[in-house]
């Protein structure tokens, strides 16, 4: 009788699984769309990744994965090897073998500042031309607000719209930590019509069961959602670099600030490193695409419009900061930039703050040598001419000053005595506060960080 029940558990608990499993492709295989793939492929879909950079699929179907992001490789390594996930250059053909399609390609930036919806329209045009029977279209990309609700009637010219449900389902993930993030959402978001979001929760079922809070609206609403939390971070990190340059004037410590108001649960401790300036492929492009959505609404919105002032204002205080530490001389001086990358733990360099940093260097006919540990390649494309280095000493050999950008954890464990060996002169600007001001005090370099942080 026992040995019954137990079959009988086991008969629903495989079936309930075989049910859960769902056909969905996921269509461009970026920093959102490939973590996506993985993730979904782990909670026990059929995931087919498409994207038309056939390059970029044919390393994928190499197992070389395009772009740096920690536990990454693993997942898609195990995923491929449970057959439960494929990459293709063929978009039609995944369209057809799928019943739920993501879209998340990029939507950049435009000359104007808004986002570019070409790439999400293209694609979209070719659901249009494949559809094969009903699907739901799932967008993770950041879009406009209204453009979802827009996509049923864009793809009525085409097809009859009864055969698309669209559900939107922002991301929140970091670059850096992404897979982690995906796979440990603090919240998930799903707008659209109640039938396909009962879809949608299947889809993520194995979060939901983890009790992850889900929520459920309207289009508008989650399109509102994303594009606010990411305004609502960049904010924060705004008012925390005015008040890093505020402490800086009035020699107060702008880590124990920070700490201080972070205490309060109201406040939170998180996003409150003063640093360079924002970047990265989001925040910048979605507080400028909310800003031109406002404008057209007749909205203003001074808050936000004020935090991206403050962050453009922050790499040129940076910079100011370097050219106060050389008494106002960087003609033709060599300077060792550390780190590329808008932040730590990725390759991206897209609005990374180097790059208006080695811009004002370059003004002053600065030798620059440039460090990063994975993110050297990407900014070549952006900066051909400067010289990179291989390793953080090689950079600082002959320095007139070093300057740090990006948080990487082993310039914070650097040898400091021995770039004191090295560098011309001990000069050095720490933007992220990762290098201890007890040692370089001991070690007599001049020096300065973002808000007059003690770190030990
Ligand atoms: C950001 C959001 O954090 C994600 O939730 C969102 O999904 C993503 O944008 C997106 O819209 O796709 P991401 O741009 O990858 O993620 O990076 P963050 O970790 O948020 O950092 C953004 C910038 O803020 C970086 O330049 C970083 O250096 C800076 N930052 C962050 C600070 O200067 N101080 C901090 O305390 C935290």
């Amino acid at each position: 009788m026992k040995v019954g029940v137990l079959f009988f558990i086991l008969i629903i608990v495989f079936s309930y699984n075989i049910n859960c499993s769902q056909k969905i492709s996921v269509i461009g295989t970026g920093y959102v769309g490939l973590v996506t793939g993985a993730c979904l492929s782990s909670f026990g879909h059929k995931v087919i990744c498409a994207d038309i950079d056939t390059s970029k699929i044919q390393k994928l179907n190499n197992n070389i994965i395009p772009i740096y992001e920690p536990g990454l490789t693993e997942l898609i390594a195990k995923e491929r090897q449970e057959n439960r996930l494929l990459f293709t250059s063929d978009i039609p053909n995944a369209i057809k073998e799928s019943d739920i399609i993501f879209i998340a390609v990029g939507t950049p930036m435009s000359a104007d500042g808004s986002a570019d919806l070409t790439a999400l329209y293209a694609v979209l045009e070719t659901i249009g031309h494949n559809i094969n029977s009903p699907k739901i279209i799932c967008i993770k990309s950041t879009v406009p607000i209204g453009t979802c609700k827009s996509i049923k009637p864009f793809l009525s010219k085409i097809i009859n719209q009864k055969l698309i449900k669209v559900v939107f389902n922002p991301e929140f993930l970091r670059e850096g930590s992404a897979v982690q993030d995906s796979l440990h959402p603090d919240r998930i978001i799903f707008g659209g019509s109640k039938k396909a979001i009962n879809v949608l929760q299947d889809t993520f079922i194995s979060l939901i069961n983890k009790n992850v809070p889900v929520i459920t609206t309207d289009l508008t609403t989650a399109e509102m959602i994303k594009y606010a939390a990411n305004a609502f971070l960049a904010i924060k990190l705004s008012y925390i670099n005015e008040m890093a340059q505020f402490c800086d004037k009035i020699k107060a410590d702008c880590g124990v600030v920070a700490q201080g108001i972070g205490l309060d649960k109201r406040i939170g401790n998180l996003f409150l490193k003063p640093g360079p300036g924002y970047g990265g492929s989001c925040f910048p492009k979605d507080s400028q695409a909310l800003l031109n959505s406002a404008k057209k609404n007749d909205m203003p919105l001074h808050i936000l419009k004020a935090s991206v002032k403050v962050n453009n204002k922050q790499i040129k205080y940076i910079f100011n900061q370097l050219l106060n530490l050389m008494d106002n001389n960087l003609h033709g001086k060599t300077v060792a930039v550390l780190g590329l990358a808008f932040k730590a733990n990725t390759d991206d360099v897209r609005y990374s703050p180097a790059i208006p940093f080695i811009k004002n260097l370059q003004k002053h006919n600065c030798i620059i040598k440039a460090y990063d540990p994975i993110a050297s390649e990407n900014m070549k494309h952006e900066f051909p001419d400067i010289i990179y280095s291989t390793n953080i000493y090689d950079a600082c050999k002959n320095a007139d000053a070093v300057v740090i950008l990006t948080e990487w954890p082993e310039f914070a464990n650097v040898d400091l005595s021995l770039i004191k060996d090295l560098v011309k002169t001990p000069i050095l600007l720490d933007t992220r506060n990762i290098i201890s001001t007890e040692i370089l005090d001991n070690l007599e370099f001049n020096y300065t960080n973002v808000g007059n942080c003690k770190v030990k």
